[in-house]
C-alpha cells in the first residue's frame, strides 16, 4: 500500500510547488511513485483515489500514460529550475493504485521509461507495480519484467471466499497462486497484500487466509487491519447494522496469529504491517518513505515529498490531465499538475521522523527522542516496564516496539511525542 492520504484542500491549481532549501535534500535518496486511478469496480472498503470507466468524466485511460510523461518533463523542468540539479537518479519506483494492472503492460512500460530517461534508475533500483490478480497473465509479468520491473505486489486480502465477497471483491481466489507463480518464473520479487477483519471474519477464516499466503512462500507478506473509511460503502452497510462493526480485540488476535505464523515460517517483522523472508526483499519504497526520503509522486491525487515541501495533485484525473494538456509544451512554474502544498518546518520533521520511523523494526533514536520529548526518559522506562518498547534496544540507543507495543503502536507513538 504505497500511496499516501489525498486531500483536495487548498486547492489552486497553477502555482508550482517551492521545494526549498535544496541543501535539505543532499542526503536523501530521490524516489518516484505513480499513481494510475483505475479500477474496474470499486471494492466496498476502499477509499483510495480511484475510478471505474463510468467516473472518469472524459479523462482518457488510453491517454493517461503519455499525460503522465508531461509530469515527468514538468518536474525535471522544476527540479532543475530550483537548483535541484543534478537530478538524482529513482532509487525505487512504485506503481500503485487504483490498479496499475488495469492498463497494457506497454503503457506501464512507457511510463517507465519515461522516468528511466529522465532521472536514471540507480544501479539496484526497486521497480515495482500493484497488481490485481484477475488481470495479470505470464505474458504480462514477462512483459513487465523485460521492461525493468523487479517486483510485484498482488492484492489478495483473504483467501475465503466469503470474506472476498464482503470486502466485494471481485477477483477470482485461485488467480493469486497462478500469478504469483508466474511472477516467480519471469524473475520478479513478489509480495501479497492481505486484510484482517473485515465484518464477520473468524480467528479460523483469518488463519486460513495466512497459511494460504504462507503455502505460495511469497518474498513477502503485508498484513492491513481493515480500516472503515468514512463515505465506502462498507461503512454505509454497518452504519445501518447491516454488517457488524470490527471488534478491536479480535483485531489484536488476528495481528497477534499473524506474527506467530509469519514469524513461524521464516517472514520478520520489519514495518507493523509488513514481513518479510530477508532483508533484501524488503520494500525499498516504502521504506524510503517511512525514512523521510525525498519522492515525486506523479498522477492524479499523489503526494510529493521534496526539501522542505510536500505537496498533492489534483485529484480527479480529468482535472489532473486539464493542467498538464499545453500545446506550447512544458513552461517551467506552470502546467503544474499540483492542487496544494505545505512547508515542513524543522520540528514537524522531527515529530514526522519520530511517527514513521518509531514503526519499523530499525527503530528510532533515543536521542531523537529527546530532542522532541523534555520527559523522555521518564515516558522510555515506563514504556519498558509496560513491555510495549524493547529494553535491551533501549541499552543500546534505539526505540523498537515490542509484539505489544506493536498493537498499541498509536499510542507509544503519543507518549513517545510528549
Ligand atoms: C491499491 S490496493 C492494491 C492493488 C489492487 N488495486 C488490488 O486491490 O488488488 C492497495 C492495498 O491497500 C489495502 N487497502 C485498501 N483499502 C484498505 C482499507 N480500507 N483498510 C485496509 N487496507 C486497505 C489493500 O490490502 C490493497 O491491496
Ligand atoms: S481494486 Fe484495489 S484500489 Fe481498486 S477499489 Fe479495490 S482495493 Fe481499491
Amino acid at each position: 500500500m504505497a500511496s499516501l492520504p489525498i486531500s483536495d484542500s487548498n486547492f489552486v491549481l497553477g502555482q508550482a510547488p517551492v521545494f526549498g532549501d535544496p541543501s535539505l535534500s543532499t542526503n536523501r535518496t530521490f524516489h518516484a511513485y505513480v499513481h494510475v486511478p483505475f479500477c474496474r469496480v470499486r471494492c466496498g472498503y476502499c477509499d483510495f483515489n480511484t475510478y471505474t470507466a463510468s467516473e472518469l468524466r472524459g479523462a482518457s485511460q488510453a491517454g493517461f500514460a503519455s499525460v503522465l510523461r508531461r509530469e515527468i518533463d514538468f518536474a525535471k523542468a522544476e527540479l532543475q529550475r530550483q537548483g535541484f540539479a543534478p537530478l538524482r537518479p529513482a532509487s525505487s519506483v512504485f506503481f500503485g493504485g487504483g490498479t496499475p494492472t488495469q492498463l497494457p503492460a506497454s503503457d506501464l512500460a512507457l511510463m517507465l521509461k519515461g522516468l528511466a530517461d529522465t532521472f536514471g534508475l540507480a544501479s539496484n533500483a526497486e521497480v515495482t507495480t500493484e497488481a490485481n490478480p484477475d488481470n495479470v497473465s505470464l505474458e504480462y509479468l514477462s512483459e513487465l519484467c523485460a521492461a525493468g520491473f523487479t517486483r510485484v505486489s498482488f492484492g489478495m486480502q483473504s483467501a475465503v471466499p466469503e470474506v472476498l465477497a464482503t470486502l466485494e471483491r471481485t477477483h477470482q481466489p485461485e488467480n493469486v497462486p497462478t500469478g504469483l507463480q508466474a511472477a516467480k518464473q519471469v524473475g520478479l520479487q513478489n509480495s501479497v497484500d492481505l486484510i484482517y477483519g473485515a465484518p464477520g471474519e473468524t480467528l479460523q477464516q483469518w488463519r486460513s487466509s495466512l497459511e494460504a499466503a504462507i503455502a505460495m512462500q511469497p518474498d513477502h507478506i503485508s498484513a492491513y487491519s481493515l480500516i472503515v473509511e468514512p463515505g465506502t460503502k462498507l461503512a454505509r452497510q454497518i452504519a445501518k447494522g447491516e454488517l457488524p462493526e470490527p471488534d478491536e480485540d479480535l483485531q489484536a488476535d488476528k495481528y497477534e496469529l499473524a506474527d506467530e505464523l509469519l514469524s513461524a515460517a521464516g517472514y520478520q517483522w520489519y514495518e507493523v504491517s509488513n514481513w518479510s523472508r530477508s532483508e533484501s526483499t524488503r520494500s525499498a519504497h516504502n521504506l524510503a518513505y517511512w525514512r523521510s526520503q525525498d519522492w515525486w509522486g506523479f498522477g492524479p491525487g499523489a503526494h510529493s515529498h521534496v526539501g522542505e515541501t510536500r505537496w498533492w495533485n489534483a485529484k480527479h484525473p480529468a482535472t489532473y490531465q486539464k493542467a498538464l494538456e499545453n500545446d506550447q509544451g512544458i513552461q517551467p512554474g506552470s502546467n503544474t499538475p499540483a492542487a496544494g502544498s505545505e512547508r515542513i518546518d524543522s520540528s514537524t520533521r522531527l515529530t514526522e521522523r519520530l511517527l514513521l520511523e518509531a514503526r519499523i523494526s530499525d527503530g528510532i533514536s533515543i536521542v531523537d527522542v529527546k530532542n522532541s520529548n523534555s520527559h523522555a526518559n521518564r515516558v522510555i522506562s515506563q514504556l519498558i516496564a509496560d513491555k510495549l518498547i524493547d529494553g535491551p534496544a533501549a541499552l543500546k540507543g534505539q526505540i523498537v516496539l515490542t509484539l505489544q507495543g506493536r498493537l498499541l503502536a498509536d499510542y507509544v507513538v503519543r507518549e513517545l511525542l510528549g
